[in-house]
This record gives C-alpha cells, structure tokens and sequence, in this order.
C-alpha cells in the first residue's frame, strides 16, 4: 500500500485529493476526509459508510463525506499525522499507535488487561475510563472521537503451531509499531519485528518474517490466511482501534451540527459492532474451510503469567492512570474470564 500511496504522490494526486480538486467545479460543500487501513468489505468501513450517510442526510447541503479505504492516504502513523494537522479531518488508528503520542493510550496496550470481551466492551463504554484516555492528545491537534471493535489479537505463524510460550522462541514475529508490543513479543521469547500493516502480507510471503499476531480478520480481509496456516487463540490483546478526529474542525462545528457528528459517532461504534461479529465468524469459516487454517486452543495462562509483570511496571511508570486501570478490574471482576 506504500506503494499505492507513492504513485498517488508521484502523480501528484495525493495532494490533489487533500486540496479538494477532487469536487466537481460548482460544488461549495466542505469535504470531510476519513481515511483508514482497512478493504472496503471490513466492518470498519462499513460503518464508515453509515457515518457518511447519516452526515450527509442530516448536513448534506453543507458536508461533502469522503472515505479513503485501504491506506490509500497512507500508513495508520501517516493518516494520525494528516489529521493532527488538519490535512483530513478524520482517521482510524489502532490504539496500539496512539501509545506513541500520548502515553495513555498504553493502559489499553497491556496484555491480558480486559478478563473478557464483556469486560472489555464494558470499560471502553464507560466514559470515566475512556474520556481521560481521549482526550489526551487535544494538545497534539487531535482527540478520540469513539472506539472501534478490534475483537481478540493472537499469533499466527506459516508453519509452527503455538502451544505454548516456548514455541515462539527463535521466530520473527511481526507486531505493530509500539514500544508496549514489542516488549510483549521479547517476555514471550519471539523475535519482535515492529513494521506497518501493509507490509505485512508481503514480509509473510517472502519469509522476512515467520508470523504476527492479529484478529481472524487479517487472515481473510488481508489474505494472510494464504499463507499462515496455523491459528492459536492464546488471547493476548484486545486492542481498540480508534477514530480520531482533527480538534480545530471539531471545535469549530456549531453546536447543532456538532450534536449531528456526536450521534455520527456513536452510529460508527454500534454499526461496526454489530457488523463485527458476522465478519469474524465468517472469516473462522472461510480461513478454516477454503484457506486451510487450523484453530489453536492453547492454554492461554502460561501466556498470561509471562506478561503479568507488565502491569505493575506501567502502573509505576504512569501512577496517573492507576484509577483507570482499577475500574477496569472492577469490570473484570464482575465478567470474568469463560475459562476461569
Ligand atoms: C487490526 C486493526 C488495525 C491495525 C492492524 C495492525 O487490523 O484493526 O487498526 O492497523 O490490526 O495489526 O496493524
């Protein structure tokens, strides 16, 4: 997907998308440019789609949407960038990213930090939770406008089934770019290879790298499923993705108009929601029946123990967020694991 995004500066489209000569000569509405990593049939545009609609039925005389799928403007840390500056106005990144322009977007990063989706989905509703989180970063130009359901992150490898820790030992993995990741992959004994999500497929086939860790989502929608074939649900992460917004376009909207984008986002939360649990079942099937993938159920404590000691240090090293973390294990404590 660099690719894509260097012919578009090559040719100069690129900036001719984010000056607007895209809009047809007459044509006075402002545009409002989302961009985001993932295809068009991923539940992430989907639901960027019923924004778009609902945005321009309520506000369509003024408020010209655009969705640019596919890292189409570029990698997660390029769109975070382009919309802290006010190039677009919106993007999806994943909270893994984030972590490297506030330091509190780590708390969501821990592994084993959410004892099931329950209590996930719990904490990221609850506004005493998420509001400090997102609104960390009004000073670097952009705040969290809602959270994404990423579902459940775990390791796939070409060849090697993951059991246990100790399977890992000696492969390169592939992890997102954020310092919390790769200190994970070295407690687990891997070999941690930070690089973006579009270069993933390609880093698979040529066997730079042996595995990365993802929800079923990537195996399908990123195809990387033709080339790993073994699955292990040893539940690591459940890390939100994140639509960020550009602080000054959202503090300029007059108060009505910024209800109708309030109500905007919230329908991007329960769409993608909804839409999320039909794409991974799906995607369980399709990897299963037509990629040849087979479905790990290690037991996922080992893992855990491994990481325990992760929560502690965060915790000395940002006291602040101590309140945050212990609501969390309220929400823990009242949906506790399936397995326990
Ligand atoms: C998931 C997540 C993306 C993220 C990707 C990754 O697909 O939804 O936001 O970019 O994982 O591993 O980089």
């Amino acid at each position: 997907c660099r690719r894509v995004l260097a012919v578009l500066v090559s040719t100069g489209l690129v900036a001719a998308v984010l000056s607007g000569c895209g809009a047809g000569g007459g044509d006075k509405r402002q545009i409002i440019r989302i961009g985001h990593n993932q295809a068009t049939d991923h539940p992430t545009n989907i639901a960027l789609m019923a924004f778009e609609e609902y945005i321009e039925e309520k506000l369509g005389d003024k408020y010209n949407v655009e969705v640019y799928p596919s890292e189409l403007l570029g990698s997660q840390t390029d769109m975070v960038q382009l919309t802290q500056t006010g190039a677009i106005d919106f993007c999806v990144a994943s909270n893994s990213i984030l972590e490297t322009f506030s330091q509190n977007y780590t708390l969501f990063n821990l592994p084993y930090l959410f004892a099931s989706a329950e209590a996930y989905h719990k904490s990221m509703d609850d506004p005493e939770i998420v509001e400090p989180i997102f609104e960390s970063t009004k000073q670097a130009g952009f705040e969290a406008v809602t959270w994404i359901d990423a579902g459940t992150r775990n390791f796939y490898t070409v060849s090697t089934q993951i059991e246990a820790p100790a399977d890992l030992k000696g492969l390169k993995i592939r992890v997102q770019q954020s310092p919390t990741n790769v200190e994970m992959m070295s407690l687990l004994g891997g070999s941690a290879t930070p690089m973006g999500f579009g270069d993933v497929y390609t880093a698979l086939q040529s066997k730079v790298i042996d595995g990365a860790e993802n929800n079923e989502m990537a195996l399908t929608s990123n195809g990387h499923g033709d080339v790993c074939k073994y699955y292990s649900y040893d539940m690591h992460q459940m890390i939100p993705d994140i639509l960020i917004g550009n602080c000054a376009f959202l503090d300029e909207l007059p108060e009505e108009e910024r209800e109708i984008f309030e109500e905007g986002f919230l329908l991007v939360n329960s769409v993608e929601r909804e839409e999320w649990v039909k794409a991974v079942e799906a995607a369980k099937d399709k990897a299963q029946n037509e990629q040849g993938v087979t479905f790990l159920y290690p037991d996922t404590k080992p893992f855990q123990e491994i990481c325990e000691p992760m929560h502690a240090d965060m915790l000395a090293k940002y006291p602040d967020l101590s309140p945050i973390y212990d609501k969390i294990q309220e929400y823990n404590a009242e949906y506790p694991s399936e397995a326990e």
